[in-house]
C-alpha cells in the first residue's frame, strides 16, 4: 500500500513559547508495522496544555525536541496487514493517552500522552497503532472533530464517568468559557441538567454566548464570594457537578451541593495547589485525566445522537500559521476551540 515517505511537521525545539516552534519539511515517515495505520491529518486543535508545554509550565517536563499537540482528526490512507479496526478512508481522531483503552488510568497509560514526552500531532502524516485511534462522529467536520480528544473527553468523563452520572435536573457549574467548560455546558444540557457558568466577562459578550449555549445563570469568578452566589442561584443546595478548571478550591468548596462531585481538572487561576475545604459539605473530589478510548467512543455516540456541534473559534489557522494560533490561544480571547487546518478538506 503506498503512502508518502515524508511529512512536514512543527517541532518544539526550546521552551520559548511559540518562538520555540520550528517548521520542518520532508521528515521521513517511520515504516508502518502490521498493526499500524497512516493517518493523513486534516485538522488539529489546541488545548491550554499546549501553551503550557511550549513554556515548560506543564505538570511534567516535556522532552525536547517534540512535535507538539495531542488532538487531531484525519483520514486513514494506508493500513498494515493485520489492521482490523479501520480501513483506508476511515475518518479518525487520535486518543490523548495512546495506551489508555479502557478501565482505570495506570502510570503506563498516563505516560503515553501525545505531544509532551512523545511526538504529537502537528504534522501532515502520522503512523500510529490502530488501537490509538477512534472513529469520528459522522456528523462532524474534521475541524470540529479535532477538538474532541482532550477538552471534550475531559468534560464527558467529569459528568458521566464518576460514581454517578449527571442526570436531568442536576445543576452543573462550569468555570470560565474555555474549551472544557463549553463542552460541559453542551453535554449537561443534552441530558437535561441546568448550568451555572462563571466568566470574567459578566455583562459582556461572553455572558450572552454562555447563555445562548445553555447556561441559565452567569456569575463572575472575579467576585470573591462567587461560591456563595452559586448556592444562592440554586435556592440553597449548590451545584451537583463542578467543572473545576481554575484551581479555586475555597469557592468551589462553598459552591458544591451535599454529595456533589468536584471534577479537579485545571489551574487557570494560577492554581495547582488548591485546597478544598471538605469539612462542611460531604462531597466527592475526582481528579480527572481526560478519559479512556472506551469513554471517547461512548461520548462520540452521544455527540452524534444529540446533534452536538463543538464550538470552534471563528478563525481557523493555516498549518504555516501554527505559531500565531498558539499565541491566539494564549490570550484566552477565543470563543471555542482554536483549530489549525493542516490539509484542505
Ligand atoms: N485534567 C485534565 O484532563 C485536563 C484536560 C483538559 C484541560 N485541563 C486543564 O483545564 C484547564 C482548562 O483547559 P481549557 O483547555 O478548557 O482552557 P482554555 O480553553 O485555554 O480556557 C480559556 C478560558 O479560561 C477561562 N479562565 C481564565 N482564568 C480563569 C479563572 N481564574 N477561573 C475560571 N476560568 C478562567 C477564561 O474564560 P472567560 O473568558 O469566560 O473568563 C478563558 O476564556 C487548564 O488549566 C487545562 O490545563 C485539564
Amino acid at each position: 500500500m503506498s503512502y508518502p515517505s515524508t511529512s512536514s511537521q512543527w517541532v518544539l525545539e526550546s521552551f520559548a513559547g511559540s518562538s520555540g516552534l520550528k517548521l520542518q519539511q520532508n521528515v521521513p515517515l517511520p515504516a508502518m508495522g502490521p498493526n499500524d495505520v497512516v493517518l493523513k491529518v486534516y485538522a488539529a486543535s489546541l488545548n491550554s496544555r499546549d501553551n503550557q508545554i511550549t513554556n515548560n509550565k506543564y505538570i511534567s517536563e516535556p522532552s525536547l525536541p517534540v512535535v507538539p499537540m495531542s488532538d487531531c482528526a484525519g483520514t486513514i490512507i494506508a493500513t498494515g496487514t493485520y489492521v482490523k479496526r479501520f480501513q483506508v478512508g476511515s475518518r479518525c481522531a487520535t486518543t490523548f493517552h495512546r495506551k489508555w483503552l479502557s478501565g482505570r488510568l495506570t502510570a503506563i497509560s498516563q505516560a503515553s500522552q501525545l505531544g509532551a514526552k512523545e511526538d504529537g500531532v502537528l504534522r501532515q502524516y502520522i503512523v500510529l497503532h490502530e488501537d490509538e485511534l477512534v472513529a469520528l462522529p459522522s456528523s462532524l467536520s474534521f475541524a470540529e472533530a479535532s477538538t474532541l480528544p482532550c477538552a471534550a473527553l475531559t468534560a464527558w468523563n467529569a459528568l458521566f464517568c464518576g460514581s454517578r452520572s449527571c442526570k436531568p435536573g442536576d445543576v452543573v457549574l462550569v468555570q470560565g468559557s474555555g474549551g472544557v467548560s463549553l463542552f460541559a455546558i453542551q453535554f449537561a444540557r443534552a441530558v437535561g441538567a441546568a448550568v451555572i457558568a462563571t466568566t470574567r466577562d459578566l455583562g459582556g459578550e461572553r455572558e450572552e454566548k454562555l447563555k445562548a449555549l445553555g447556561a441559565s445563570t452567569v456569575l463572575s469568578y472575579r467576585d470573591e464570594d462567587w461560591g456563595s452566589q452559586v448556592k444562592a442561584a440554586t435556592g440553597g443546595p449548590g451545584a451537583d457537578f463542578i467543572i473545576e478548571v481554575s484551581g479555586s478550591g475555597n469557592q468551589t468548596s462553598k459552591a458544591v451541593a451535599f454529595n456533589g462531585q468536584i471534577a479537579v481538572i485545571g489551574g487557570l487561576g494560577g492554581g495547582g495547589s488548591a485546597i478544598f475545604d471538605m469539612r462542611v459539605t460531604p462531597a466527592e473530589l475526582r481528579r480527572i485525566f481526560t478519559g479512556s478510548r472506551e469513554q471517547f467512543e461512548e461520548m462520540n455516540r452521544a455527540i452524534e445522537v444529540n446533534g452536538i456541534r463543538p464550538v470552534v473559534d471563528s478563525k481557523v489557522w493555516r498549518f504555516e500559521e501554527a505559531r500565531e494560533a498558539f499565541d491566539h490561544a494564549a490570550t484566552g480571547k477565543m470563543w471555542g476551540k482554536v483549530v489549525i487546518q493542516v490539509a484542505e478538506e
